[in-house]
Order: structure tokens, then sequence, then C-alpha cells
């Protein structure tokens, strides 16, 4: 703990998080001394043409309309139609298709792993952008390849200030109040709602570490359907004791203090409510490819691990715990399920889901505790844990 960072500018993560995040912008240069891309132009073209991949190419010019977009697979030999300038590629979720993009992602661990969304990758030639714009979340903005400028301004964007009729969110008025220009391995943080411009200044990739921050409509409708779906239809409103009212066309306070109490007695069981965000905020985001792995009985795991040395986390998995300070029975959330630890397997829960990767070593000591071999042979037959 308070150890500077050079990503953070030399600066330690909590005073990063009590000056900077969520506040206000700051500008890192060197942040990621000597960094090259992990992911090359072709790289990310390739990855746009494949299906499952999230992409999409912004036109400032070369479309039917100005600021265009062309939502991905995107065919192979759309890329030699495409203008010299004024073109964006961005490829969603690049962490998952590229190893040292998760490695880079963890190394934004001060923030809790569940609040961090995405990498995504854009590729963008002389002149690229996807125009001047607010994101509704945090975001680090890092320069991987050739030069970007960047401007924001951190005046209140009002409701109306967008471009019309266009399927991006892009401001209509823009009057930067800083800019920069980032090289590789600069980067910018923004909080939500600051609006920012890049512009390609050359053949550029920008790398976007992306947070998620569920929306309070998204919150209780999926908690909604999640707690609707355990009473069935005999549980609903009654009356045993009702009285005849003066006014038959009258809701009666009686009748609005059941209704209230009905609703105010599931919003405050706190246990049904933590465990069910455990599982929403671990869902995965897609459908995972189902790998074909050998199903290994614990020995067999065990003597795997002893031999290959090292037991990695699918990059393609959400891991969070909740901790039971009454209790000390852990429970793990796995991908949006739930896996209760009994006290003694508790320590299993910071163990598995602070890190991605685990030396034979550095678990042995564990792997002598009751029930946590079968727990990670488990894990392991889900394909959520894996050898190279
Ligand atoms: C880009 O990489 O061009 C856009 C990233 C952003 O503005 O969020
Ligand atoms: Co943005």
């Amino acid at each position: 703990m308070n150890k500077p960072l050079t990503l953070l500018g030399n600066r330690c993560p909590e005073t990063f998080l009590a000056e900077y995040w969520q506040k206000r912008p700051l500008l890192i240069r060197g942040a990621l001394p000597g960094f090259t891309s992990p992911v090359s132009p072709e790289e990310l073209a390739g990855l746009c043409c494949e299906p499952e991949v999230e992409s999409r190419l912004v036109l400032e010019q070369a479309g039917p309309a100005p600021w265009t977009v062309e939502y991905g697979p995107i065919a192979e030999n759309r890329f030699a139609q495409l203008p010299d300038t004024h073109w964006t590629l961005l490829v969603q979720e690049c962490n998952r298709y590229v190893p040292e993009l998760a490695e880079l992602r963890d190394r934004f661990s001060f923030i809790p792993h569940w609040r961090i969304d995405d990498i995504m990758a854009s590729y963008a030639p002389a002149q690229g952008s996807v125009g001047p714009h607010t994101d509704q979340y945090d975001v680090f903005l890092i320069q991987a390849h050739g030069t970007r400028r960047w401007q924001i301004s951190t005046d209140p964007v009002s409701d109306d200030n967008f471009l019309p009729d266009i399927d991006l969110c892009i401001m209509r008025e823009f009057t930067a109040t800083e800019e920069w220009v980032l090289h590789p391995g600069d980067m910018l943080y923004l909080p939500p709602g600051v609006a920012h411009h890049g512009v390609a200044l050359e053949d550029c990739i920008t790398l976007s570490v992306g947070f998620r921050a569920p929306g309070y409509a998204e919150l209780l409708s999926h908690f909604a359907e999640h707690v609707a779906s355990r009473f069935d239809a005999t549980q609903r409103y009654a009356d045993p004791t009702l009285q005849r009212q003066q006014h038959p066309g009258e809701i009666s306070h009686d009748a609005l203090a059941q209704v209230r109490g009905i609703l105010q007695k599931i919003l405050s069981d706190d246990a049904s409510i933590d465990q069910w965000f455990g599982e929403f905020i671990t869902e995965a985001k897609n459908e995972h490819a189902a790998e074909e792995t050998e199903t290994l009985d614990e020995q067999r795991f065990l003597q795997t691990f002893a031999e290959k040395g090292r037991l990695y986390r699918n990059e393609q998995t959400r891991f969070a715990f909740i901790a039971n300070n009454n209790t000390n029975n852990n429970a793990l959330f796995i991908d949006g399920q739930h896996y209760p630890l009994p006290a003694e397997l508790a320590f299993a829960a910071p163990l598995l889901c602070d890190e991605h990767q685990w030396s034979y070593a550095q678990l042995q000591k564990a792997l002598a505790q009751p029930g946590f071999a079968k727990l990670l042979t488990t894990l392991y037959n889900q394909a959520y844990v894996y050898f190279i």
C-alpha cells in the first residue's frame, strides 16, 4: 500500500483516488515508459472481421453522410476501400483476445476489479477521430502507438449540445479548455462527463481502459426480475380484514401501507441484495466460446498443476467475493455463479479473486487445506482456470 506508481505519475494510488478519481482529469506523461502497442493495426483489422468481436468503424468523411458508423463484423475487403485519413476503427474487449492487454488491465488493480470493464483499442490514420463527446464512465486513455492530440473541456455540457440524426453522440459545439499531444506511454485519465476530442496526428493506436458503473434503472430492473422469480402465484396482496369504505373509489391508506410494506420488506433484505449483486456484477458480458478441456479428477489436477507449475484465470471470466465478517463464510462469485465458502475455505476468496495467475509454490500451503484442491479442480473443469 501507499507505494507511488509510475503509472500514476509517481503518485500513490491513495492520492490519485482522493484527488482525481471521479473528480478531475489528469495527464500522466510516461505512465508506461518505453510502451509499445501489444496489438498492431493489422491485428485490430483482423479482430473486427470476427463475428464474436464487437467493433465499429467511424467514418468522419468517407461515408454516405458525415459521421457514419459501420458495425462489425467488417468485411475484409472494406479496408482497401477506405480513404487515407479521417476514420477510426474501434475494437471492444481487446483484453479478451490479447493476453498482454489482460496484464495491462491488472495494473489498474488499485480500483476494484468489478469496477473495471474492458480495454478498447482504436486504430486511426491521420485526422481519425470519433468527434468531441462525453462518456458516462471513467476512462484511462493510453497512447499505444503514434501521436494523438487530446483536447478536453471541463465546462458543463448541455443536453441539447449534440449533433442530431447520427448514430454517434457528438457534440455540436466544443471549446477546449486544455489540450495535449500524447506520445506512446502517455496516459490521460478522464472522469465521467468530461468532454474530450482526440484527433490522430499520424497512424495511431489508443487503448481505453474503461469502467463500469451500473445505472439505477439497470440495478432496479435486474434485481426486481431476480426476486420476482422467487415468488409464486399465491403470494399476493390480501385483505381478510377489509372494512367497508365510505368511498369505493378511494385507494385507502391501509391498502397503500400494505403495498409499501410488501416492497419495503423485499428491499430491506440485505443478504438477498448482496448475493444478487455478486451474481449480477460477475455475470459474463458475452457467452464464452466453449473450451474443449479434459475433465480431471482432484488427483490428476494436482499432478498437472505440479508439473505445469502455474495456473491461470480464464481472461473471459469475472471473479469477485464478498467477505462475511459475521460468520467468516465468504461468498465467491464467478461469472454470475455463487460459490458459498465454508469458514475453513474463506481464505480462498481473496486468494482467487485478487490475482489472475498462481504459481504452484504460491498455492502449495493452501492446497493442503481440506476442500481447496477440490474447489480448484471444480473451477478447472468449468474452464474458469486453465494451464498453458
Ligand atoms: C478513441 O480511441 O478514438 C476514442 C476513445 C474515447 O474517446 O473514449
Ligand atoms: Co470517449
